[in-house]
């Protein structure tokens, strides 16, 4: 890990109330997943090209992952992530404890809004229209919980609910008076994501994709993108490692869609290596938390900072490529 990003995760231990630092720290069962999504990068390593000759561009391919209920990391919550997040692409949570059309109108880039699917689809229509009245770019389905994981964390504390005076905004009066629960359904089936699509001209991308077969299907959807990710190893502990399923997807989809990536991102050299197996950006989920938790919106910036300048120093040591071949594993 990028030390400063872990000085920056102690400083979030030190500050938060630690019920609310192991819901953002933990992951489900066993927490296998968990330790394996940051260990694969440990793994791999890069064999640099030499003597390209190149200038490298500066772009940095990175998105803030959708995660839930940023005022419990700091007061201004999303709104601090929001204007953190620069260039990068925000994909912001539905259940972000800030409404969406106050994210989208404190970022300066692109904010993507995570959907849920309800199993209620009046609902469903509700949030996207609210996420499209906001300005949103696209939506991303989240299709890896048809249930809550269970966190071992979270129940040995017994936080379940958000303290008072805080509630997942976007649920707000959906239907009827108060706030309405998100809710997880198994039912939910390919045939919803082309309902959604039929709600909205937003490019749609899929995020929770770690089977190839799965990749395909949504490519066959006209999805506009997939996210691999097991979700921070919060959900199904069985899971490989995201990083581990990247390639598989990546060759199934054959370039038809960009695959982007999560799970585990610590450092430059860990969004390199993600590129270079070939995912189009790499999400950074919990180093955002620790940022926000530790110093506001000048926490998350430094985050992003820290992970840029990385980035952009290992891609220049690479010759300013990235690409399969340049991957092996260490012995
Ligand atoms: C998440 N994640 C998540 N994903 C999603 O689609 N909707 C959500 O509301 C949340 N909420 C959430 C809360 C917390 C506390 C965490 C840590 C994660 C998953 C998230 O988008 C992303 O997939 C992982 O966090 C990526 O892994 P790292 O970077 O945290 O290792």
């Amino acid at each position: 890990m990028n030390p400063l990003l872990a000085e920056l995760h102690d400083k979030a231990r030190a500050v938060l109330d630690p019920v609310h630092h192991d819901f953002f720290a933990g992951g489900v069962g066993d927490e296998v997943v968990l330790a394996e999504n940051e260990a694969a990068f440990r793994r791999l390593a890069l064999l640099p090209r030499v003597l390209r000759g190149k200038q490298i561009s500066g772009d940095f391919p990175v998105m803030i992952s959708p995660t839930a209920f940023h005022r419990l990391a700091h007061p201004d919550g999303e709104l601090a992530t929001a204007r953190a997040a620069g260039d990068a692409v925000l994909v912001s949570s539905m259940a972000s404890t800030v409404p969406i059309a106050d994210v989208v109108a404190a970022a300066s880039g692109p904010v993507w809004f995570q959907l849920y699917v309800q199993p209620d689809m009046d609902v469903t229509e509700a949030l996207v229209r609210r996420a499209e009245r906001a300005g949103c770019e696209a939506v991303v389905v989240t299709v890896d919980s048809p249930v809550f994981g269970r966190h071992r964390r979270d129940l040995a504390h017994g936080f379940h609910d958000l303290p008072a005076g805080l509630a997942a905004e976007n649920m707000r009066d959906l239907v009827g008076p108060g706030l309405r629960d998100i809710e997880m359904s198994p039912l939910v089936s390919w045939e919803h994501i082309g309902r959604v699509q039929e709600m909205t001209a937003l490019p749609l991308w899929v995020k929770g994709v770690l089977h190839p077969k799965d990749a395909i299907i949504a490519v066959r959807h006209g999805v506009a993108g997939i996210v691999v990710s097991n979700h921070g190893g919060r959900q199904l502990d069985l899971v490989p490692a995201a990083l581990d399923a990247l390639p598989a997807v990546v060759d199934a989809v054959a370039g038809r869609v960009p695959v982007a990536f999560d799970g585990g991102v610590r450092s430059g050299g860990d969004i390199a290596l993600a590129l270079a197996l070939g995912a189009s950006s790499a999400g950074i989920g919990r180093p955002v938390l620790w940022g926000l938790a530790a110093d506001g919106e000048q926490g998350v910036r430094r985050v992003l900072d820290v992970l840029r300048d990385e980035f952009l120093h290992v891609l220049t040591l690479c010759g300013g490529e990235l690409s399969r071949d340049m991957v092996v594993t260490r012995c």
